[in-house]
């Protein structure tokens, strides 16, 4: 149901793109408006999103561990698993952040004959790593429309992905690989009955504008092609605030960005934001120093206790009439005193001080 929403959604947004552009003539609006839009949205929900994080009270290091926190000498400890200390905690989001760490460290459990087996499960890490690493090159290559002269890490990063040499215009491997990652990533909530079970239009949506914008992508660039200089133009005139809207890009360009647009402008809303929240996450990046260092809650306030003394000293009577045994033998007056100690055979000894 939600995969079939979300679908739908996409396949709307083409052809809201589509019919504004080759029928009501509304390049300016889907090349200039919706993008400044999206950009906009994209950097003020970021920014909100981020800050609101940034605001949430860590009063005590919550770290989950994988490993043997610093403890004695002849102890060995787990570094990254259990950092203690600024260095593990930087190698331990390095290798969560550049190789998904955790999730390469997934494992899937099933009944195999009766039996809880646990495996490996790398698929998915696999696909997720894939998938990230080529669409960060795919949207640096795109550097190239929006800088003049091209810098040249951008050229590199072409020479590198086209180093195949295949077609003309050359084949660009991530863009391909992209694709093919995210495709698995769909077809994985389609089939794992128990991700499937799990899934939400939430989920789906995203997936489907991604294989929605790399197709659009690859369509554009090896099959209707795109008058590319006056892209250039027109990506020049967006970033120098120059906007400008040159005649003749044909009308995928435009469902491309148009695409593009709606999800730099959903993506503050959305589970995309893990790509800002994993750098905040205090499990992630609190050094375990728990047993080294003495944290205070900083609210800590000075709490109105009832001690027992105190407990004792306003019921001892009703307790001891009670039969209840006492810490402290009820206060003495000083006739009392007197009385206690004339040798006397019946001489009361007050309870608790045998
Ligand atoms: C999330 C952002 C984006 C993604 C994931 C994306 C993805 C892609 C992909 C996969 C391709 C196929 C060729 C390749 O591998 O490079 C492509 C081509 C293209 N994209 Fe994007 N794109 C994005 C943003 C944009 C933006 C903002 C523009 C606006 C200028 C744009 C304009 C183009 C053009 C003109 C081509 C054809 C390039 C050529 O003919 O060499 N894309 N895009």
């Amino acid at each position: 149901m939600g995969a079939l929403f979300s679908f739908v959604v996409v396949i709307l947004l083409i052809l809201i793109a589509y019919v504004g552009v080759a029928a009501v003539g509304m390049q300016s609006i889907f090349g200039t408006v919706v993008p400044y839009a999206a950009v906009l949205i994209f950097i003020v929900g970021v920014v909100y999103r981020v800050i609101k994080w940034g605001k949430s009270p860590v009063p005590f290091p919550i770290t989950t561990t994988g490993g043997q926190q610093k403890s004695l000498p002849w102890i060995k400890q787990a570094k990254l698993d259990n950092p203690s200390g600024s260095a593990g905690v930087i190698g331990r989001m390095a290798l969560e952040i550049l190789l998904f760490r955790s999730l390469f460290r997934n494992s899937k459990s099933e009944l195999r004959d009766g039996r809880l087996a646990y495996g490996s499960a790398k698929w998915l890490w696999l696909a997720a790593i894939a998938f990230h690493w080529s669409f960060l090159i795919v949207l640096l290559r795109h550097i190239r429309l929006f800088a003049t002269p091209i810098p040249s890490f951008v050229s590199l990063l072409e020479n590198l992905d086209g180093f195949l040499q295949i077609g003309a215009p050359r084949l660009y491997l991530t863009g391909v690989i992209l694709l093919l990652a995210v495709t698995y990533l769909l077809l994985r909530r389609f089939y794992v009955p128990q991700v499937r079970y799990i899934s939400l239009a939430s989920d789906y949506f995203p997936v489907f504008l991604i294989v929605a914008i790399a197709s659009t992508g690859i369509l554009m660039r090896y099959f209707f092609k795109v008058d590319i200089v006056s892209v250039k133009e027109l990506a020049m005139g967006l970033v120098s605030f120059n906007p400008t809207i040159p005649a003749g890009i044909g009308s995928i360009f435009y469902i491309h960005v148009f695409l593009v647009s709606i999800l730099f402008a959903y993506f503050p809303f959305s589970k995309l934001m893990h790509a800002g929240g994993v750098y905040l996450s205090p499990t992630r990046n609190l050094a375990n120093n728990s047993r080294a260092v003495r944290h205070v809650n900083p609210w800590d306030y000075p709490v109105k206790v009832h001690t027992y003394d105190e407990y004792e000293n306003e019921f001892r009577e009703k307790m001891i009439n009670a039969g209840i045994p006492v810490e402290h033998s009820p206060a003495i007056t000083p006739e009392e005193e007197e009385k206690l100690t004339e040798p006397t055979d019946d001489a009361e000894i007050p309870v608790g001080k045998e």
